[in-house]
């Protein structure tokens, strides 16, 4: 028996055809992922393809689940740990002021593309909504994971005060900075509480954000080259090893206290927080980088061994 074709031919054309404009107005606006920063010193900033300076670029910006240790760790699964900075080029770290940074869904929607759609939010835009929003209300245009500012999860920036990511450890990258309330906008100012110098080479700092839901236990993690500028004049600051979070909204008395680690969370090995139930709203648990885990927000003034005054 002579087997049926799937498609008459007219349909293959129609497919072939819808197929190359879907291609076409998928190679002309920029993809979309979630949200990553960009800024300078970041690794995967031109993307992770060698030698393409992608203007288009959303690696950073993706999730990642369920991946083992080696894999997630700094995005070394898409070789993102591979494409540092250009040599010389830092985030600078301004010790006791303001870090603003840009969060968007793609290089596209930043100043670190050299052709920008800048908008407000993170998509380029200057208002979310009203389509990109699931029945439950959760935004996923752009994909921030949340149904508002206000549950928006939190975000941390962390540092390590060696100058080669090879050497960085869950125990010496410690959160230095909470925004309470993010990613939303575009741009984001993060507090930075007074820092010691980092080594001649410079420091490795690291982004971190857990969505509170409105999809799968997404987990970020990114990389920077940094550098701490007007930096606390004594040698004898130092930043203390740091302690993985702990889940204390129901008792504070449990939170861990002073240097605390960046969230590993939802991956197969290298986890550093577990948690199961519910929250006090009733919701399941997801740790973020909010009182529920002890972060409060802002400067993180409590990570030193010694005065910083
Ligand atoms: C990105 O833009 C820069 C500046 O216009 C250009 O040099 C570079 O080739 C662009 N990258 C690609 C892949 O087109
Ligand atoms: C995680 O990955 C492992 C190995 O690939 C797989 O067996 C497991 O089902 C995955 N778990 C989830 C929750 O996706």
């Amino acid at each position: 028996m002579p087997s049926t074709p799937l498609f008459s031919n007219k349909t293959k054309t129609s497919v072939v055809i819808a197929t190359s404009v879907f291609l076409l107005c998928w190679a002309a606006a920029p993809v979309k992922g979630h949200v990553g920063v960009w800024a300078p010193g970041m690794y995967c900033g031109k993307g992770n393809q060698e030698g393409v300076d992608d203007n288009n670029s959303n690696t950073i910006s993706q999730p990642m689940h369920n991946l083992t240790r080696s894999d997630w760790w700094f995005h070394h699964h898409d070789s993102c740990d591979q494409f540092p900075p250009p040599v010389g080029e830092f985030l600078e770290i301004p010790s006791g002021g303001e870090l603003t940074v840009e969060l968007a869904v793609n290089r596209a929607f930043t100043t670190r593309s050299a052709h920008p759609e800048l908008g407000e939010f993170t998509n380029g835009k200057n208002q979310m909504g009203p389509d990109g929003i699931s029945d439950e209300g959760c935004i996923w245009e752009p994909n921030i994971h949340t149904k508002s500012e206000l549950e928006a999860a939190g975000t941390a920036f962390a540092i390590s005060y060696v100058d080669s990511l090879s050497r960085v450890t869950p125990e010496n990258l410690v959160v230095f900075s909470v925004l309470y309330h993010t990613p939303w906008r575009r741009l984001a100012t993060y507090s930075v509480p007074k820092l010691p110098k980092c080594p001649t080479g410079g420091c490795i700092c690291a982004w971190g954000w857990v969505p509170n839901g409105c999809g799968t236990d997404d987990f970020y993690m990114q990389g920077f080259r940094c550098q701490v500028t007007d930096p606390v004049k004594s040698a004898k600051v130092m930043v203390a090893k740091a302690k993985p979070p702990v889940w204390c909204e129901d008792d504070l008395t449990k939170c861990a206290k002073g240097s605390k680690q960046l969230l590993y969370w939802g991956q197969q090995d290298g986890n550093n927080v577990a948690v199961e139930g519910q929250d006090l709203d009733g919701n399941a648990k997801r740790p973020g980088y909010n009182f529920k885990m002890g972060f409060a927000p802002g400067a993180q003034n409590d990570i030193f061994v010694g005065s910083v005054l």
